[in-house]
């Protein structure tokens, strides 16, 4: 996966990330939307609410509830997928609903539902840190559009992949890479560099407290960058 330079398939250089693109808005029955692009994952967010709850009984008179759909087009991929939500979906749509949560004070929305819908147009690993970086962005266009209320913004977050090919730690993560990788972590932050989640596994290969801390110290920096460019985008 690395050449005799350390550089990767696709011509990255070990902890440099694939091209973003990150777009705030387009869809005009959402609230809020974004497109977004992790090198060749193209994702779409749209967010609708906070509105009323629908069925009912799932509403809470204490704050408003995060519901998030996570979906993969069947030609996202190059083997055809099931259009049913698969397992790997519902699981996904956990994930994110979980890291999206701390971006926002959804007591301020009591008994409403913001309902973030995800479509991976294109996939080609690390759609969940795309999605999870994408619907920050949908998410706030909607809270702002709604009574304008920007004090319901608590914080960015943004969320990268990380692994270890050839034992060195690698950025953002390809399929290609992602399948082959010895390692691989996900990495969710707050604009204030705080953990919301850390995911990863290395049953096929441990890896040491040393290489965790590289990948920490190595995701922080391109969070912080990604956390600039949606910024940007919602200015
Ligand atoms: O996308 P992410 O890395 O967050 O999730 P994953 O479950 O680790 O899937 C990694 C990649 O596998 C996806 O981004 C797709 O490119 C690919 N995939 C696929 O080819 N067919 C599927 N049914 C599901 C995933």
């Amino acid at each position: 996966l690395l050449d005799e330079n350390g550089i990767r398939c696709d011509g990255r250089k070990i902890d440099e990330p694939r091209k973003i693109v990150i777009k705030a808005g387009g869809l005009k029955n959402a609230d809020g939307s974004a497109y977004i692009e992790f090198g060749d994952n193209k994702i779409l967010v749209g967010v609708f609410g906070p509105r009323d709850v629908h069925p009912k009984h799932m509403s809470n008179t204490d704050t408003g509830i995060l519901r998030v759909r996570y979906h993969m087009e069947p030609f996202s991929v190059g083997e055809r997928k099931r259009p049913a939500p698969s397992r790997r979906e519902i699981e996904i749509s956990k994930v994110i609903k979980e890291a999206l949560e701390p971006a926002v004070m959804l007591e301020k929305f009591p008994r409403t539902a913001v309902d973030v819908f995800i479509e991976v147009l294109q996939a080609d690993g690390g759609t969940r840190t795309a999605s999870i970086t994408g619907g920050c962005v949908a998410l706030f266009m909607a809270l702002k559009n709604h009574h304008d209320d920007h004090r319901a913004i608590k914080s960015h977050i943004a969320a990268v992949s990380l692994g270890i090919l050839n034992g060195q730690v690698a950025l953002d993560l390809d399929y290609k890479e992602d399948s082959s990788a010895e390692t691989d972590l996900n990495l969710v932050m707050t604009e204030g560099l705080e953990l919301i989640e850390i995911q990863g596994t290395g049953e096929e290969a441990p890896f040491t407290r040393d290489e965790l801390n590289d990948m920490l110290e190595v995701g922080s920096a391109a969070i912080a960058d990604l956390i600039e460019k949606q910024k940007a985008c919602l200015l």
